[in-house]
């Protein structure tokens, strides 16, 4: 099966799987649970969810022992898009071409949609049909890169470094926390459900550090180029908001160079790996070359 295929049908089970994992919009609190599914429903290119496929299938794993971890790690980033974009945070009003969460309902509903949905994830883990020390595992994985070791704690760094120039070390820290911590636990989930040897472990881990950074770099890289429309949210806020970022650091072609390097991190990674590597490959080519 062509890659592009298999992510197109994981895309559409991933799908079902989170509209089925979030509370009815007609169950009370309405409000909360109506926010709760406007935040994860109809948008994203749910790049890690097809992270977790296609890691989970490269070393055997069958799609119906993914779909928990999958669902989860999207719950944990829809989340934290509805907090990042909060008016204390990023102050954003447009996400995945709708109004934001705050502004389509109110602030207290969208603090409360992003605290309801990362509980959600962490039952819905609990769920997932692996044997007891794995799903511990699992839910140890997807804990540490939520909180102040991996995402949570990059967005603190993020908003602290608004403003302000920081070195190139610290700008890469706090994009492998704020974006690569995720990315690193959907690769690692995957793995974890296919019981991998830790030489392919090392691997996995070292294309995932690479694809992380690249996203961002690209994240970064499309609110300067990007097209407001295509991406589904305010283009150009970095600048205005003094964020630090790659192009800000090291100007477009500094951080285009940058990006490319990644991309060959990640190629060397994958040849390492044996099995199906050509799904994670086309992530890869997606991460680096996506318009939104
Ligand atoms: C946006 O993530 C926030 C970052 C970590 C760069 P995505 O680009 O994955 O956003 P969606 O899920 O497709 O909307
Ligand atoms: C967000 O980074 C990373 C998160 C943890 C949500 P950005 O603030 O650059 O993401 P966008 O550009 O708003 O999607
Ligand atoms: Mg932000
Ligand atoms: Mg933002
Ligand atoms: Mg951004």
């Amino acid at each position: 099966m062509r890659p592009e295929t298999r992510l197109h049908d994981w895309l559409t089970r991933c799908e079902a799987a989170l509209d089925a994992a979030l509370p009815p919009a007609d169950l009370a609190p309405i409000r909360l649970h109506s926010a709760m599914r406007y935040a994860v429903l109809g948008g994203g290119k749910r790049f890690r969810p097809l992270l977790v496929y296609g890691t989970g299938h490269c070393l055997g794993a069958k799609d119906e022992q993914l779909d928990a971890a999958a669902v989860a790690v999207e719950l944990i980033h829809a989340y934290s898009l509805i907090h990042d974009d909060l008016p204390a945070m990023d102050d954003d009003a447009l996400r995945r071409g709708r109004p934001t969460v705050h502004i389509a309902f109110d602030e207290a509903t969208a603090i409360l949609a992003g605290d309801a949905l990362q509980t959600c994830a962490f039952e819905t883990l609990c769920r997932a049909p692996v044997a007891d020390p794995i799903a511990r595992q699992m839910l140890s994985t997807l804990a540490s890169a939520s909180g102040a070791a991996g995402m949570a704690g990059g967005q603190a760094l993020d908003m602290d470094a608004t403003g302000q120039r920081q070195s190139l070390a610290a700008l890469q820290r706090m994009h492998a926390l704020k974006t690569g911590a995720l990315i690193r636990a959907s690769v690692r989930l995957g793995a974890l459900v296919a019981q991998t040897d830790p030489a392919t472990q090392q691997q996995l881990d070292e294309f995932a550090d690479a694809l992380g950074l690249a996203f961002q770099i690209r994240d970064d890289l499309l609110d300067i180029e990007g097209d407001a429309a295509e991406l589904g949210k305010t283009a150009g806020k970095d600048v205005a908001q003094g964020k630090s970022t790659y192009p800000a650091l090291l100007g477009l072609q500094g951080a285009r160079a940058a990006l490319l390097e990644q991309r060959q991190r990640m190629d060397e990674a994958l040849s390492q790996i044996s099995g199906d590597t050509d799904t994670l490959a086309e992530l890869g080519r997606r991460a680096s070359e996506r318009t939104a």
